[in-house]
């Protein structure tokens, strides 16, 4: 007796279906991580998914424009809202605006419309009351809480289910087939009678090595991946907040061979890099204001906030508004309980900015957080492998990074250089480890050196 027709059509069927349901989802999902990592890096500063903020909340946004009768002008908004307020055609835009007091919404015309319904769609799609994700998209304003890789996660364990289900229908099928088989061949109707249960016990038992070595495979698999995603907890790779106006460093430390010091001017001195005030860039853009090139709209934004008016006087002035101060959004954030510090690295451990922000001299857009797939490819940089900024990045680097001792580049260190050095065995011990003195060597392990 072989498998009956109507059995092998509906095997075929249930394994077409499934195949289809998991095309449709890895499709989706794309699409999804798409629209969700465009919100992150453009919209997620002032809007949020359920909650209004600066902006109000994303979700629904498109139902609201749809009742207004204008479903179609939404993709105009937010590629360029400013136009479509001036145009007079929406009214659903005055209202908004009106209703936020005036505040601007930046311009996104470098979206497409594809690329706005992704974010829509994504918006839309976001469930209400999941916590993990009302966690991940609250409190924006403190890119932390922007927990990348929790939804990802996420998006990534919705696969392994599906596949999971995957296998289970070809293990039942195949399960059928042999039962069918096995009722043939020996002519033991009792077979019919096993449950997939008994039968799958059977089989573990008859295959226990095998069963064995699966076990096993499976469970180092889990414990890797749990590892592995409490490593990269609070990823925030290739995030990029809007900024107040379109500041490109290729422009200025790049073509122009603006050095980062002259903006930056704390980095060697202090903890902190630093960002330029309004005065900084008026040294220059007093004289350079753009005029009938496309970026003068830009500048207007940095007269704005000097309270500068170029059509003041002969040679332009500032007026006795007070102007209001530019809000740089911060790109790279590490959480409060860590300690940072630039000069500590880039004066004392002789680290380029490259190494940990990539070729600024190169970045067309506003700053943001290079993955380190990307820092990889940047010429002279160290080669690491944990995600940038996460714990295991900085503990990777201080056990690669070779630390020329001795110096006179700060005196703390010199004093613990020095001391290094008068110790002969502990340092050549050191050497003898990987034959150089790396930043661990000198304490870069340490919980409390990073950790308040
Ligand atoms: C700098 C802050 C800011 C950013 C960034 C921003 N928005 Fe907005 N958005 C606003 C404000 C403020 C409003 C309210 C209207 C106004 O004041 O112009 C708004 C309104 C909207 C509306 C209308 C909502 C409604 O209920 O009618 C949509 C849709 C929208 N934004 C989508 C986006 C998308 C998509 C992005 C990212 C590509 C984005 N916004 C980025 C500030 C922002
Ligand atoms: C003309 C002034 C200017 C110069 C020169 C300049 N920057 Fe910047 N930098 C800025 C401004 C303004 C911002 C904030 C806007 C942004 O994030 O893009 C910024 C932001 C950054 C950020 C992100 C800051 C954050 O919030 O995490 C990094 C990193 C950075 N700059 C590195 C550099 C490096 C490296 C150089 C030299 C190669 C450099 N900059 C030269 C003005 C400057
Ligand atoms: C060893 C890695 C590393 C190097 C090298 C480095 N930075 Fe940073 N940078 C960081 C980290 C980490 C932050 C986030 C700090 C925080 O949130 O406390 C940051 C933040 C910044 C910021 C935002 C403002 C601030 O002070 O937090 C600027 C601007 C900046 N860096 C510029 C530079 C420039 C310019 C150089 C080179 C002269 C440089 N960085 C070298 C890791 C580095
Ligand atoms: C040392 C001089 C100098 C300083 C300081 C400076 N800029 Fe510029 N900026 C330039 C030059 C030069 C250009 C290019 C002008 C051109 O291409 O015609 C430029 C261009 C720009 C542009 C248009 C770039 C483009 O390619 O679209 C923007 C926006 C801008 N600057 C913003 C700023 C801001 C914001 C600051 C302060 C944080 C600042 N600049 C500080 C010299 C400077
Ligand atoms: C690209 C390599 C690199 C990365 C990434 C890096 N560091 Fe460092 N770090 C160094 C070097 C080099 C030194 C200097 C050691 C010396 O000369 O004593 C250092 C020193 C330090 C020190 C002082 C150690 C001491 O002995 O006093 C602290 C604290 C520190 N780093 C924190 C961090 C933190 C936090 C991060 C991640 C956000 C980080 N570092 C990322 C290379 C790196
Ligand atoms: C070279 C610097 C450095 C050293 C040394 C270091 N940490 Fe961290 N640690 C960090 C940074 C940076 C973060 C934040 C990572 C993030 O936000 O993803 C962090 C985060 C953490 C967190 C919180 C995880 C979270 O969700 O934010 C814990 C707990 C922690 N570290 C414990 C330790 C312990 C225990 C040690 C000593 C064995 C240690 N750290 C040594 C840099 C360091």
């Amino acid at each position: 007796m072989k498998i009956s027709n109507i059995q092998q059509v509906t095997m075929a069927k249930t394994l077409q279906l499934f195949a289809f349901l998991c095309v449709t989802f890895f499709v989706q999902h794309t699409l999804f991580a798409q629209g969700e990592a465009l919100f992150k890096s453009k919209c997620s500063s002032c809007h949020q998914i359920h909650k209004n903020g600066t902006g109000p909340m994303l979700s629904g946004a498109r139902q609201r424009w749809t009742d207004a009768g204008e479903g179609d002008l939404i993709t105009k908004w937010v590629q360029n809202n400013a136009a479509l307020r001036a145009s007079g055609a929406s009214k659903r835009a005055a209202a908004v605006f009106k209703e936020y007091g005036g505040s601007q919404m930046s311009l996104f015309t470098d979206l497409t419309d594809d690329q706005v319904n992704q974010i829509l769609d994504y918006a839309d799609a976001q469930p209400k009351d999941d916590p993990a994700k009302a966690g991940a998209n609250g409190g924006v304003q403190d890119p932390n809480a922007t927990a990348v890789t929790e939804e990802e996660e996420g998006g990534l364990g919705f696969i392994w289910i599906v596949l999971a289900v995957f296998f289970i229908v070809i293990i039942l099928s195949v399960g059928g087939v042999r039962r069918q088989l096995k009722v043939a061949s020996t002519g033991d109707e009792s077979y019919n009678q096993l449950t997939y249960w008994e039968e799958l016990k059977t089989i573990a038992w008859k295959y226990r090595g095998i069963t064995g070595i699966v076990g096993l495979v499976l469970t180092i698999a889990v414990v890797v991946v749990v590892f592995k995603s409490l490593y990269s907890i609070n990823i925030m790779e290739n995030y990029q907040p809007s900024q107040p106006i379109a500041f490109p460093h290729e422009t200025h430390a790049g073509i122009n061979g603006i050095d980062c010091k002259y903006c930056h001017n704390s980095v060697a001195k202090s903890k902190h890099a630093g960002l330029p005030s309004v005065n900084v860039c008026m040294n220059c853009h007093k004289q350079i204001s753009g005029d009938g090139k496309p970026f003068a709209g830009e500048v207007k934004k940095i007269y704005a906030a000097a309270g500068w008016d170029p059509s003041f006087g002969p040679a332009g002035g500032y007026r006795n508004t007070k102007g209001k101060p530019l809000v740089w959004n911060k790109v790279h954030v590490l959480p409060d309980h860590v300690y940072f510090n630039h000069s500590q690295h880039v004066v004392v451990g002789g680290v380029d900015c490259k190494q940990c922000h990539g070729d600024m001299t190169k970045m067309k857009e506003t700053a943001k957080v290079l993955p380190i797939e990307e820092l990889n490819k940047v010429e002279g940089n160290i080669k690491l492998t944990k995600a940038t900024l996460t714990m295991g990045w900085c503990i990777e680097c201080h056990g690669a990074k070779e630390v020329t001792i001795g110096d006179g580049k700060n005196g703390y260190y010199d004093e613990i250089h020095s001391r290094l050095k008068k110790n002969k065995t502990l340092y050549k011990q050191y050497l003898a480890n990987d034959g150089k003195l790396t930043a661990n060597e000198l304490g870069g392990w340490e919980c409390a050196k990073c950790h308040y």
